[in-house]
């Protein structure tokens, strides 16, 4: 069932203490990709809560974005659409600044990539403060997308990023607390 699946997915996830500095508690999902049943798993879980919602893209936040939504996208039918770190498109992109614990940051993505009436689910590995997954999500509307739902594979409740997405809805397969 789904628990056996989540409980399995949660273990594989490593956490390291004290990276990037000091205080901060990593999860590593690298170590998650090296389990074979418990990647395959967390796909699964994803595209079966997606895969009759109509959506036609899947939107993947750099970096760890990139690894759990291609295969998504692909089961679902859906196109992947990369939202990247600045200067690093090649085309015309639009770009949405957000906040972080120091400073500001940009996102991007391609214009032409995704067309105003779609239906998209952004996905990352994990939901911290929000900011990312909210920058995400105001690129999208901006051209005229709607997001269905933002996924990721961890959330750290306790940051209460959830809050940040206002009505959005978030779906997290594990709790880090
Ligand atoms: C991490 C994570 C999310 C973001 C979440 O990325 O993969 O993208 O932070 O944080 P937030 O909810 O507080 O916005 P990171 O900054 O490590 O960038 P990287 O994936 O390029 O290494």
């Amino acid at each position: 069932g789904q628990d056996g699946r989540v409980a399995r997915i949660a273990s594989a996830i490593r956490v390291i203490p004290d990276f990037p500095k000091p205080g901060i508690m990593f999860q590593d999902i690298t170590t998650l990709l090296l389990d074979t049943k418990a990647f395959r798993d967390t796909i699964d879980l994803f595209v079966e809560r997606y895969k009759d919602k109509d959506i036609s893209v899947v939107a993947g936040i750099e970096a760890r974005g990139f690894i759990f939504g291609p295969p998504i996208a692909l089961a679902i039918g859906a196109k992947f659409v990369p939202m990247r770190k600045p200067n690093k498109l090649p085309g015309e992109v639009i770009s949405e600044e957000y906040s972080l614990e120091y400073g500001t940051d940009t996102m991007e993505m391609h214009v032409g990539a995704v067309q105003a009436g779609e239906r998209a689910l952004v996905i990352d590995d994990l939901i911290a403060t929000g900011g990312t997954l909210c920058a995400a999500i105001r690129l999208l509307e901006r051209v005229g997308v709607h997001v269905v739902e933002c996924a990721c594979v961890i959330e750290l409740a306790e940051l209460k990023g959830r809050d940040r997405l206002g009505d959005k809805p978030l779906f997290v397969l594990v709790n880090a607390a």
